[in-house]
């Protein structure tokens, strides 16, 4: 079985507000992105990976990971408005033998490697794909634009979405394919083989696994790595 890891990291930061990429983010000194991909070396998934940049900074990504990963030959191309063009793009780039695909935000640094093999099993397996996710611990509650209780789903059934997710390559690019001719657009990538009848495995996660979005997130992130915690 051969795997490929995608990174989308072309978005721009803008909730986190440090006029720079998100990516590029400071945690302990060195990129949010270097974390990140540090993460996958223990799986034999930095050599090929494919990161996706945003427009204007494919060349700092490549000198970047130059320095920390020397000798790599990952390939960083530009992203996509959306996170979904991103993925679309970074999917369409993997090597002809490659037989699934790890996709990941670089946006969430610790991902639980445990989680992620599990994720690689399933999806190499008898599903058509598999996320991490996580059990909601809080109750969900639907509102509508006026921002009212619309409906309050079960709480057992409810996962928080998190990254890895991991698909056979013909798989996920056929569901990327069919949602973009129907216009459809999901933030992640699960979904989208889920709506055309795919079957995805749901696999636990760890409430380390967020996602830098705000300042605070990023903080938060400063005390689990700085206290070695994931
Ligand atoms: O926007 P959000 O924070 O949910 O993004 C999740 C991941 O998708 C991040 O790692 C971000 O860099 C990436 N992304 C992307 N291309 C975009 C928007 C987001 O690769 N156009």
């Amino acid at each position: 079985m051969k795997a490929q890891l995608v990174l989308p990291a072309a978005g721009q930061g803008l909730r986190l507000g440090a006029g720079q990429p998100k990516a590029l983010a400071s945690l302990g000194g060195r990129a949010l992105l270097i974390h990140t991909l540090s993460r996958f070396a223990p799986l034999g998934l930095v050599r090929t990976a494919v990161i996706l940049a945003p427009a204007g900074h494919t060349e700092t990504y490549e000198a970047l990971l130059g320095e920390f990963f020397p000798g790599h030959a990952c390939t960083v191309l530009e992203g996509g408005a959306e996170r979904q063009a991103s993925v679309e793009r970074g999917i369409a780039a993997l090597e002809g033998e490659t037989d699934i695909v790890v996709i990941h935000d670089a946006a969430r640094p610790f991902p639980p490697e445990q989680a992620v093999r599990e994720a690689m099993e399933a999806a190499n397996g008898e599903y058509d794909g598999a996320t991490v996710a996580l059990p909601c611990a809080d109750t969900i509650l639907v509102g509508d634009t006026e921002q009212l209780l619309r409906h309050t789903p079960e709480r057992r059934y409810m996962w928080a979405c998190q990254t890895p997710q991991v698909f056979p390559v013909a798989v996920i690019r056929a569901a990327h394919e069919r949602a973009r001719t129907e216009g459809f657009q999901a933030t992640d990538d699960a979904s989208l083989v889920q709506r055309m009848g795919g079957r995805v495995k749901l696999v636990h996660g760890s409430p380390l696994n967020f996602k830098v979005t705000s300042a605070a997130d990023l903080a938060l992130a400063e005390a689990v790595y700085g206290n070695a915690l994931a």
